[in-house]
């Protein structure tokens, strides 16, 4: 099984490139990378500071960036599926996850019910919707759904329950039978889901999650040694943990966890030569294929993206 295909194409415009066809877990794809600013929080929209909406509308650079967005997922048709009911959401800028409400464990469902055929290889992404109000989010798994229809599972775990609601009436719309959302506490339901799920785990992904960036808050931060070890322990071999940030700082404590761990999991940059990486050992560009919506937003600010891309490997 192909695991990591990745190619380099020449740098374009976004709108100019043609996905191709998906391999398993990455599409081997490579877009168009901005020029960055290299620094903690380079850019606006990187410091993740909460931009009144009053001058986000008062700014065009704001608002081209959901017309990215859009556009990106412009394969997916979701504008005509938009209802007033689960499009527009208002919703608190960060959840605190060690609240005790959310510190139960989500029970597992009924796979066969969920997936048209629950052998195929899992993909799950943590944290897999935005707090934007604008109609649009979680669609990063409905995407590689939809273009790995016959050969791959997508799993969203998303703390925040109307958004789950949104996505799973997306999904219901699409028609599609290999992508399900589940509204919990990855922190604490991830072992409990997976050790489940029938088929094999191949892929993780952990995408510019909420940051928290005061100290005392770090805790909060979903990847924790936790939900690591569980994350190592239940994926297949070959299988793959892909994380990413556009705040250095979050995404050098991620790297810390999962570097942590190099009797089961390597950097793919030492598997794969033709995987490119900076200097700093970050993967240039994004694998899937798709680029998460925070990371369309970030990039059009101008940050960098800091991914990291695992293979379990057997020693
Ligand atoms: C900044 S958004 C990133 C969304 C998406 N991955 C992207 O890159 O566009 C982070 C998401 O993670 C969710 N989240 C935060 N903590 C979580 C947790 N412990 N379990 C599941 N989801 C969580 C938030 O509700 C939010 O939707």
């Amino acid at each position: 099984m192909a695991h990591s295909l990745y190619c380099s194409i020449p740098k374009k415009p976004i709108s100019s490139i043609v996905i191709s066809s998906p391999h398993i877990i990455f599409n081997s794809v490579h877009k168009f990378v901005p020029p960055v600013t290299p620094s903690l929080f380079p850019c606006r929209y990187c410091t993740w500071s909460s931009v009144s909406s009053s001058v986000a509308e008062t700014d065009e650079h704001y608002r081209q960036s959901p017309r990215l967005v859009a556009k990106e997922y412009a394969d997916l048709n979701l504008a005509d599926k938009f209802t007033e009911d689960v499009g527009n959401l208002r919703i608190r800028q960060h959840v605190n996850p060690l609240r005790r409400a959310l510190m139960i464990p989500a029970e597992a469902p009924n796979w066969k019910e969920v997936f048209g055929d629950a052998t195929l290889p899992l993909m799950v992404d943590i944290g897999s919707d935005l707090r934007k109000e604008i109609a649009g989010s979680g669609r990063f798994l409905m995407w590689l759904a939809k273009r790995n229809s016959s050969s791959m599972n997508y799993l969203g775990l998303e703390i925040r329950p109307k958004l789950v609601t949104r996505a799973e009436y997306w999904v219901n719309e699409l028609g599609l039978k290999n992508v399900h959302f589940i509204s919990t506490n990855a922190m604490v339901s991830f072992q409990r889901l997976v050790s489940t799920y029938p088929g094999p785990l191949m892929l993780v992904s952990i995408l510019c999650p909420d940051p928290h960036f005061k100290k005392k808050h770090h805790k909060r931060r979903v990847v924790q040694k936790p939900l690591v070890d569980s994350i190592v322990n239940n994926l297949a071999h070959g299988g793959q943990v892909f994380i990413q940030s556009d705040v250095l700082d979050v995404a050098l404590d991620m790297r810390d966890y999962f570097d942590a761990v190099p009797d089961k999991l390597v950097h793919v940059d030492s598997v794969d030569p033709s995987l490119p990486c900076d200097g700093d050992g970050w993967v240039l560009n994004n694998p899937m294929g798709i680029r998460t919506e925070r990371e369309i937003h970030a990039e059009f600010e101008g940050c960098k993206i800091y991914r990291r891309v695992y293979k379990k490997v057997q020693h």
